[in-house]
C-alpha cells in the first residue's frame, strides 16, 4: 500500500510539459551561459543591466544582463536568478507584474552594422499573465535596434528558468554583450500540486 502511494506521487511529479522559447537569432555572438530556473515559485518581475549610450566614440553594448524575480520583487528575500552577466553597465529599475507571472518576452536588436559599432540586444519587454494580452512592462534598456518576434509561453504557463547569450569582453575590439535569451515555461499551476507530494520525493 505505501509503494503504490509512493508510486503515484512520482509519476504525477514527473508528468511535465515544460518547453523552452527563445529568441530568433538577429545576432549570435557569445557563448550561452548557465541555465537557472526558479527553486520554487515562478518568475514575477525582471531587472536589466544595461550600459548607458556613450556617444558616436564610444563602444557600446546595450544591454549586458537580466535578472528574474522567483515571487514578488519588492518582498524581502525573494529568490533571484540569472544567466551569464556581461561586464559592463548597471542595473536598472526592477519592474513587477506580481501577483501575475511573467509569460512571454520580446528583444529590441540592433542587427550587424558591419564595420560600425555592434551593441546586440539593447531592450527587453516582457508579457504578464495579469495584463491584457497585447500588454506588456518594457525595461530600461537603450534603444537601438527593432523590436523582434515575441515569444510566449502556452496559455497555461509561465517562465521558470533563464539562460542568456553573452558575448565575453572583447577588450579593444567592439563589444556587444547580451545577444541571445532562453526562458523556460513551466506549467501553472502544476498538475494536482501538492506540496507534501513535492517534500515526499525530494526526501525519496
Ligand atoms: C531548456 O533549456 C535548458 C538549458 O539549455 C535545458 O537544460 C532543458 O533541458 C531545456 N528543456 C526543454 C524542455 O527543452
Ligand atoms: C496533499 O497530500 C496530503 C498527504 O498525502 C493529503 O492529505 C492532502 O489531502 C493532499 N491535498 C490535496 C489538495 O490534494
Amino acid at each position: 500500500m505505501f509503494k503504490l502511494a509512493t508510486f503515484t506521487v512520482l509519476s504525477v511529479t514527473l508528468v511535465t510539459a515544460n518547453i523552452n522559447i527563445t529568441s530568433p537569432p538577429i545576432t549570435n555572438w557569445g557563448v550561452w551561459g548557465r541555465f537557472q530556473h526558479c527553486p520554487l515559485g515562478y518568475a514575477q518581475g525582471f531587472q536589466l543591466k544595461t550600459e548607458s549610450y556613450g556617444g558616436s566614440f564610444f563602444d557600446d553594448t546595450g544591454m549586458n544582463a537580466i535578472k528574474l524575480f522567483c515571487g514578488d520583487p519588492f518582498s524581502f528575500g525573494t529568490t533571484v536568478i540569472t544567466s551569464t552577466e556581461g561586464d559592463f553597465g548597471e542595473w536598472g529599475n526592477v519592474y513587477s507584474c506580481y501577483p501575475g507571472y511573467l509569460n512571454g518576452f520580446q528583444l529590441k536588436v540592433e542587427e550587424y552594422q558591419g564595420s560600425s559599432d555592434d551593441t546586440a540586444t539593447n531592450n527587453v519587454r516582457f508579457y504578464c499573465t495579469n495584463l491584457a494580452d497585447n500588454n506588456y512592462l518594457e525595461g530600461d534598456g537603450l534603444g537601438f535596434g527593432d523590436w523582434g518576434q515575441v515569444q510566449h509561453c502556452y496559455s497555461n504557463q509561465v517562465i521558470s528558468g533563464i539562460q542568456t547569450q553573452v558575448e565575453p569582453n572583447q577588450g579593444d575590439d567592439d563589444d556587444t554583450a547580451l545577444n541571445n535569451v532562453l526562458m523556460e515555461c513551466s506549467d501553472f499551476p502544476p498538475k494536482d500540486y501538492n506540496s507534501s507530494d513535492i517534500t515526499k520525493v525530494q526526501i525519496k
